[in-house]
């Protein structure tokens, strides 16, 4: 009997009769895989007993206890605050990111800290026991409470786990680990969600806290955290320029707190070092004197954090159609503050190509950065340099508008720590410029006046 397929896409996991290049669903290119179709209630899995039995009683809210769920720190502080102030006991969390980021380092690194009041095993489908020994020797993790198996086998798994009764136990990778009662191969959708279930079913019937690797890949050969993020607790994305060593851990998805937070860090000969001072980071490099760059300050979280907007505006050549790109900027966002660039501020943008770029890896996705990339944008394609020690901080409307945004004297002290000295801010707020010493507020109503502040006079 000729075995039957289905298309998925690895990007989303939708499923489809037929091939396509793009994926109805999600919008992806190049995603959509041709697997065998798996059965439904695949016999032999251990992932899905029946219900002891027959069936069981729903129970009345009032009975149910309301305790707190139980955190924990994991020794790294930037984690803790993207996880919300330290793991849940009994939660599954999945760590995405692309190959080669940092991501086994990291599970690797927050055993030092767990092991000191906790079993932990860490299942490398990855690496052997040696290597892992290397890697924890490079790290400095060394604890009898550390327990490392190389494994790719589900159930061989569960047992190890029945057999060592960790408290925490880290999965590297979820693209490794394969139930062989299912016909497709490791890494392919059915895998991915089977085993992920199966290690749900861990956290949340034996309190065990779980950690689960998955590898983000652009090629679709494999499917990705992304079909996965529905059925966990929290997914974290670590992310970063692989020709910088800086890197950026956040939260996609989080059952028990914010995932307005980020964290930093920096990879250095020893592991993951945590970067306290993002915007020192952010910053450094930043050319002197340059027309087309301004800083932003925007919130990340409770924590304001200043970031440097590069725009590049030069004339299209004759005959072809203006280029716009944008990198950690929102591309309709930019197209909009160009149109009223154009409009407002009286610069004839249209005719040129325009680039903009967030440096570090950020992505700001806050309309507080509006004002920055006016100014950035404005100073490339005027030809003069913003003086180094101002920052921006506005919301652009389509009039061409400044408007006030949240947390204004929060974001001006860190402008002002960092040893700014000069703050492009809307003028419709009323704030006591003495409160913020010699700090100089320019206080601006539309795109036009901030423009006149910003911008360096023409020597
Ligand atoms: P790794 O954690 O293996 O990435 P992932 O699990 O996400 O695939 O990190 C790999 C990179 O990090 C590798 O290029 C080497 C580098 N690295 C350091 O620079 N310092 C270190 O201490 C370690 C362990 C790795
Ligand atoms: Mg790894």
């Amino acid at each position: 009997m000729k075995q039957k397929t289905l298309f998925y896409c690895t990007e989303c996991g939708n499923e489809m009769p037929k091939w396509a290049g793009r994926c109805p669903a999600c919008g992806a290119w190049n995603t959509i895989v041709e697997q065998p179709a798996e059965k439904t209630a695949s016999k032999g899995s251990r992932a899905h007993p029946a219900a002891p039995g027959g069936v069981r009683r729903a129970c009345p809210v009032t009975e149910l206890t309301s305790d707190e769920e139980i955190r924990f720190p994991t020794g790294m502080g930037e984690l803790d605050r993207v996880l919300g102030g330290g793991a849940v006991k009994g939660s599954l969390v999945l760590v995405g990111g692309a190959p080669g980021i940092g991501k086994s380092t990291l599970m690797l690194q927050i055993c030092s800290k767990l092991c000191e009041f906790s079993r932990v095993l860490y299942v490398s489908g990855e690496e052997s026991e040696h290597q892992l020994k290397l890697r924890a020797r490079r790290l400095h993790v060394d604890s009898p409470n550390l327990l490392v198996i190389s494994e790719t086998s589900l159930e061989d798994m569960l047992d190890s786990i029945r057999l060592e009764t960790p408290d925490v136990v880290i999965v590297d990778s979820i693209q490794t680990l394969y139930n062989p009662a299912l016909e497709s191969p490791a890494g392919s959708i059915s895998q991915v969600k089977e085993c992920t279930m199966a290690l749900m079913q861990l956290a949340k019937g034996q309190g065990i806290t779980v950690f689960v690797i998955g590898h983000v890949n652009k090629e679709g050969s494999i499917a990705g955290p992304k079909v996965l993020e529905h059925m966990v607790d929290c997914v974290l994305y670590f992310e970063g320029d692989r020709h910088t060593s800086y890197r950026i851990l956040r939260a996609a998805k989080n059952r028990f707190g914010a995932t307005n937070e980020i964290g930093v860090f920096e990879m250095q000969d020893e592991g993951l070092a945590e970067v306290e001072n993002p915007s020192q980071m952010l910053l450094s490099g930043r050319p002197d004197d340059a027309p087309g760059t301004c800083v932003a300050c925007v919130m990340e979280g409770a924590r304001p954090v200043l970031a440097e907007v590069q725009a590049l505006v030069v004339t299209t050549a004759s005959g072809g159609n203006p280029r716009r790109t944008s990198n950690g900027f929102d591309y309709n966002r930019a197209a909009m503050l160009l149109a009223v660039l154009e409009k407002r501020g009286g610069l004839k943008v249209s005719a040129c190509d325009a680039y903009l770029n967030i440096i570090g890896g950020l992505w700001l996705d806050e309309p507080a950065a509006d004002l920055a990339a006016v100014v950035a944008l404005a100073s490339s394609y005027l030809d003069r340099p913003v003086p180094g020690d101002l920052v921006a901080i506005g919301e652009v409307g389509l009039t061409g508008e400044l408007r006030t945004v949240s947390q204004l004297p929060l974001r001006i002290r860190e402008a002002q720590r960092l040893g700014f000295r000069r703050c492009v801010i809307p003028a419709h707020r009323a704030l006591d410029a003495r409160a913020f010493g010699d700090m100089e507020l320019l206080a601006v109503r539309n795109i036009g006046e901030a423009i006149r502040a910003a911008l360096r006079p023409r020597e």
